[in-house]
């Protein structure tokens, strides 16, 4: 026999200020909106932060393909129904838009225009002192003559979205933000979402890996994407790539993992270069791991408890990319902030990184042993001529592929004609640096003996 059941309905009051404290940063909350306005095939996405006391807004602008009335009000709905293409969709819980909207304003409104031909403009509101006085998850309907010109100017020309939040008392956090606390805030959070868009969307930006570029704007600025990896810097180090194979119960997929060594501090092209490259959080905090979901940065530094920070391999980066295939996997949370590595590929990410580290800590320590210098460096003095190390302790030492490649490297890429060998001949100090950049603090000492006893015996030969 059936059971009865009984419909509870949430208490749209109560979840809808919950869910305002779901951990989004007025930066994440932002990159939440644009995932969608990308999704949206949009090439242009305009972000105008507007400070007026009271009358302060935030919009987000896209000239994506648009919705109608009845998508824009299935778009408001928390838990949007969709189906997502697992290997390239940026959204996945169907909240986004509303719970990162609201997690920053008390209104947050959507106008859309889906036609090329008719410029008809929709708009629909969720107003949180309507939500918390009738109790009902309602939204508002914006018609024609109320929607005001911030809302309608960015889809006078095409298709596209415009996502206007107002009344943001989380973000300004003052009950009556006009004064100058208030806007210096807002400012400076401006200047902290323009560098997590330029993180977050970089590969977008620059179409990397993507069908379609996107544009990002800040208060009509182009917004510069930020390379983690310092690419465009001759003196980086790029290693090789690792896939690695995820096939655990129902979910299977490609994970790739691409490490790089950064530049140590002379090595830098410029000063501005070497500043640019260390990161929202500095370098320390900007070691390891960039977790990539179809492309869109979710992660952007630390080791996810594979390691702890260290001084030493603060040159280390490493880009981790999956699809959203692999989401179960990777644990991804709705605000799309934080990830955790497979557990079951513990072992082969250890492995995977290894060799990174070692050389990362060789290129930190180069750089610890040249005398502290300001950017940019005096010019280098010429390597020293290669002392010719007897051909049994090439063998021995040079065998390894990771002395090799640190040494070769970590020696003197920036000066370096071309690329060098392995079969070059090394020099003593370059040796001695790479034995010294993977030895234990036990086995340093037993280098040091034998180095100088090899020098003495070279010297007598
Ligand atoms: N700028 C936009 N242009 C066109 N459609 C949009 C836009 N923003 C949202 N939508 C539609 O609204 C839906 C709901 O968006 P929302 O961000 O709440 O959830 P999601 O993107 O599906 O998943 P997630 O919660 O992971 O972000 C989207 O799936 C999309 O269909
Ligand atoms: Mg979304």
């Amino acid at each position: 026999m059936a059971r009865k059941g009984f419909e509870l309905i949430p208490s749209a009051r109560r979840l809808i200020t919950s869910l305002r404290d779901m951990g989004y940063d007025f930066a994440a909350a932002v990159a939440d909106v644009v995932d969608n306005s990308i999704e949206a095939k949009a090439s242009r996405i305009a972000v105008d932060v507007h400070f007026d006391g009271d009358d302060s807004s935030v919009r987000i602008a896209d000239n994506g393909v648009g919705m109608t009335p009845a998508q824009i009000r299935e778009a408001l709905r928390y838990g949007a129904e969709r189906d997502y293409d697992t290997t390239e969709a940026l959204g996945k819980f169907g909240l986004g838009l509303k719970t990162a909207s609201m997690s920053q304003c008390q209104r947050l409104t959507v106008a859309s225009r889906s036609s090329t031909e008719r410029a008809d403009i929709y708009a629909h509101a969720w107003d949180l002192d309507h939500v918390v006085e009738t109790d009902r998850w309602e939204i508002i309907e914006v018609p024609r003559n109320e929607q005001p010109e911030v809302l309608r100017k960015p889809l006078l020309e095409g298709t596209g979205t415009v996502v206007l939040w107002q009344r943001l008392d989380r973000i300004l956090g003052y009950k009556h933000p006009y004064g100058q606390m208030a806007k210096k805030r807002l400012s400076v959070m401006c200047r902290e979402l323009e560098v997590h868009l330029g993180m977050v969307f970089h590969r977008y930006m620059t179409g990397e890996g993507v069908t379609r570029k996107v544009r990002l704007t800040l208060n009509g600025n182009a917004i510069k994407p930020w390379d983690p990896f310092a690419r465009g810097e001759p003196a980086t180090q790029s290693l090789e790539k690792v896939t690695l194979q995820y096939d655990h119960e129902a979910t299977a997929g490609e994970i790739v993992i691409q490490p790089f060594v950064l530049p140590h501090q002379d090595d830098f092209s410029s000063p501005q270069a070497r500043d640019e490259a260390a990161g929202p959080d500095k370098w320390n905090k900007q070691q390891g791991f960039y977790i990539y979901r179809a492309n869109r940065m979710i992660q952007s530094g630390g080791w996810c408890n594979l390691r702890t920070l260290d001084e030493h391999t603060k040159l280390a980066r490493v880009a981790i990319s999956f699809r959203p295939a692999l989401d179960e996997a990777f644990r991804i949370n709705v605000a799309k902030m934080k990830v955790q590595l497979p557990q079951q590929l513990k072992e082969q990410f250890e492995k995977a990184i290894g060799p990174l580290i070692k050389i990362s800590q060789s290129t930190y320590r180069r750089a610890a042993r040249s005398a502290p210098h300001a950017v940019p460096p005096a010019p280098r003095p010429p390597a020293p001529s290669p002392v010719p190390i007897p051909l049994a302790h090439q063998d021995q030492t040079l065998r390894s592929d990771v002395v090799m490649a640190s040494a070769s490297r970590a020696g003197y890429v920036a000066d370096s004609a071309g690329p060098r060998t392995a079969s070059r001949l090394w020099t003593m100090e370059e040796l001695r640096a790479s034995a010294e950049a993977i030895a234990t603090t036990e086995e340093l000492p037993i280098i040091s003996a034998v180095f100088k006893r090899l020098a003495r015996r070279l010297d007598d030969e």
